[in-house]
């Protein structure tokens, strides 16, 4: 999740760069860099750090460049330093390229270019700098290199490139990550997304996948795999800026929602085979050690301790191990019973969360072996963890967590399956049927934002008054009714607890009467029917019912007021899919109680106090 601005035209280029990606560091802000034409010789910059450490540093820039590259970054592989910054260049310093996206095949890929270049970086970008060094060494054209680019390397990339020996020259290449171009005034310029463009142009030419973009002053060139011409679909915005940058939604955090089947997928990238095995080379623990867990520990606050609790099932059931859940506040002073053979997992979107990093140090001590899982790379958690595992999903902007996530439930089941996977407790055609199966979560979130986000919002438009709800769930619902009580709590304000669903009638009970609003999890799984059974107590009680159920099931319809229909996934998964309507409702609910959802009272993206 990079954002790229590319421009060539008669005008100087570097202004265009640089306010360009000012306008895209909600993409990406950890580091920053430009490429400019210079006399048929390239000047480079790239700096760590906020966007503004970079225009603090080019007061040397060539002033007179007209083309020229930029790039601002999210790491993916390597640390947010000067180093891996983009653009990178070749051995002679004569093409830079930035890309946005993960290289796959990157382990292979290096091996193999390793002995014969320079490299310079620990990046997956790198790599392609030098792959198309050696295309144009064996006389391809930089198009015909960027093509080749498109045919050896697997995963997502937006790639722009520019060449000294062409200095009105881009080349552009995509695959998933995004790619707009658009000319005006005599100048061609080229964007990861929309909002660098909107003070040149308003008409875009869409880049699809698999095609490739040439761009010149004043001119486009779109061609396919083959070289063929093509004319790509051409979009007129009139959005204004603020609208731009979250994507045209009115908000980060619906953004954000809609952003999460991109999370999930790049999250998921790389990690599998063909043949249904995980691979997680990047985790630095060995089999070995991995084997050696006799349990373990995850520890977490917030929306990330509910993906963990969503790990516990999925790791005792995958792997037979124990597997406890501790808030990370409570974990050091309950004198917990850590061993050099328990592994603990650090769940943390921001990695830098006070608790979480003072469990795992507490963990450390005491000789466990402690995982991270974060979004951001090299986080303080990251950083002193043994082995870490990043989420893909981006920046996250609103406060309130969302496709950070279910980027976390789909990491912690990776972490799941692959402990299975070397433990030998999960047989391989397993394996490989439940890797098919979380393939298609993220078609199943896109489906279920199409189809059911308008009924939520009119079950929100009912009840953004109420007082008091409550939130059941039973197995992996549980947690899902957790994150959906701590989502309405969050930005709409309302009480909103959760229950086990069966331990409701134990005590919380004796608050349900009429005008207080059930909201049930109560998708397929095994303890389906005992969840029904514990709807009906709170229906005989006069509560309004709302439930999140699977496509079809007639029976949960027949017990609720109204019904959140979402598509049938796999149990151990289905938490990815059934919070999303619940994400939705607290957010429907805030817009209509008039709250800032992107910034509620008194929260933090990242709490850095204990
Ligand atoms: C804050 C945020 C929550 C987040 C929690 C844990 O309270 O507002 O959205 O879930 O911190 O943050 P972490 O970065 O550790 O996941």
């Amino acid at each position: 999740m990079c954002g790229i601005v590319g421009v060539t035209g008669d005008q100087p280029a570097l202004p265009v760069l640089l306010e360009g990606l000012g306008r895209l560091e909600y993409r990406g802000y950890d580091s920053a860099g430009v490429a400019l034409q210079s006399g048929g010789a390239l000047w480079v910059r790239k700096r760590a750090g906020k966007l503004s450490e970079l225009v603090a540093s080019v007061g040397d820039a060539p002033a007179g460049a007209t083309a020229g590259i930029g790039h601002t970054r999210w790491a993916t592989h390597g640390r947010p330093n000067d180093a891996n910054a983009h653009p990178h260049t070749d051995c002679g310093g004569e093409l830079a390229l930035l890309h946005n996206g993960i290289v796959e095949n990157y382990l292979s890929l290096r091996a193999r270019l390793e002995g014969a270049h320079e490299l310079r970086s620990e990046t997956d970008t790198e790599l392609l700098a030098h792959l198309m060094e050696e295309r144009l060494a064996d006389g391809a054209t930089l198009a015909d290199a960027a093509r080749s680019i498109l045919r050896e390397v697997e995963g997502s990339l937006a790639i722009a490139v520019v060449h000294a020996s062409d200095p009105e020259l881009i080349v552009a290449a995509r695959r998933v990550s995004p790619l707009v171009a658009g000319v005006a005034d005599g100048a061609a310029f080229l964007a990861s997304d929309i909002p660098a463009l909107l003070p040149y142009t308003r008409d875009f030419k869409i880049i699809d996948d698999d095609q490739i973009v040439e761009l010149r002053p004043g001119t486009l060139r779109v061609t396919d795999l083959d070289g063929a011409e093509i004319e790509p679909p051409a979009r007129r915005v009139d959005w204004n800026l603020e609208e731009a940058e979250k994507g045209g939604f009115p908000d980060f955090m619906l953004k954000e929602i809609h952003d999460q089947p991109v999370a999930v997928e790049e999250t998921l990238r790389g990690r599998t085979t063909a043949d249904g095995r995980i691979v997680l080379d990047e985790l630095r623990l060995s089999e070995d050690e991995l084997r050696d867990v006799d349990k373990v520990f995850v520890v977490a606050c917030g929306t990330s301790y509910h993906a963990g609790m969503v790990a516990k099932y999925a790791i005792e059931h995958w792997t037979r191990l124990p597997c406890e859940i501790d808030i990370a506040s409570e974990f050091r002073y309950r004198d917990p019973v850590l061993d050099t053979r328990t592994l603990v997992v650090g769940v943390s979107q921001s990695g830098e969360t006070a608790d979480t990093i003072a469990a795992c140090r507490h963990a450390k001590r005491l000789g466990a072996k402690v995982v991270a899982v974060s979004n951001v790379v090299d986080s303080s958690m990251a950083r002193e963890a043994d082995a870490v595992l990043y989420t893909h999903a981006g920046p996250e902007i609103g406060v309130a967590a969302t496709k950070t996530h279910l980027a976390q439930i789909v990491a912690l089941t990776e972490l799941g399956l692959y402990l299975g996977q070397i433990r030998g407790t999960q047989l391989p055609s397993h394996t490989k049927r439940l890797l098919e199966e979380l393939a298609e979560v993220p078609d199943r979130i896109r489906s279920l934002l199409t189809d059911s986000a308008k009924e939520v919002e009119r079950v929100a438009s009912q009840y953004w008054q109420t007082r008091d709800f409550f939130f059941i769930g039973r197995g992996v619902g549980y947690p899902v009714a957790l994150e959906g009580a701590l989502k309405l709590k969050e930005i709409s304000y309302a009480r909103a607890e959760a229950y086990p669903a069966g331990e409701l009638k134990h005590g919380a009970i004796a608050l349900i009467e009429p005008g207080v609003v059930v909201v049930g999890v109560a998708t397929r799984s095994r303890v389906h029917a005992k969840t029904l059974s514990n709807i009906e107590e709170v229906r005989a009680r006069g509560a309004t019912v709302i439930l999140v159920a699977t496509e079809g099931d007639e029976d949960a319809a027949s017990l609720a007021d109204h019904v959140f229909w979402v598509p049938e996934t796999a149990e151990l998964f289905s938490p990815a899919v059934d919070v999303v309507p619940l994400q939705l409702f607290a957010y429907f609910v805030a817009k209509r109680r008039g709250h800032d959802v992107d910034q509620p009272r008194n929260l933090a993206k990242t709490v850095t106090v204990e």
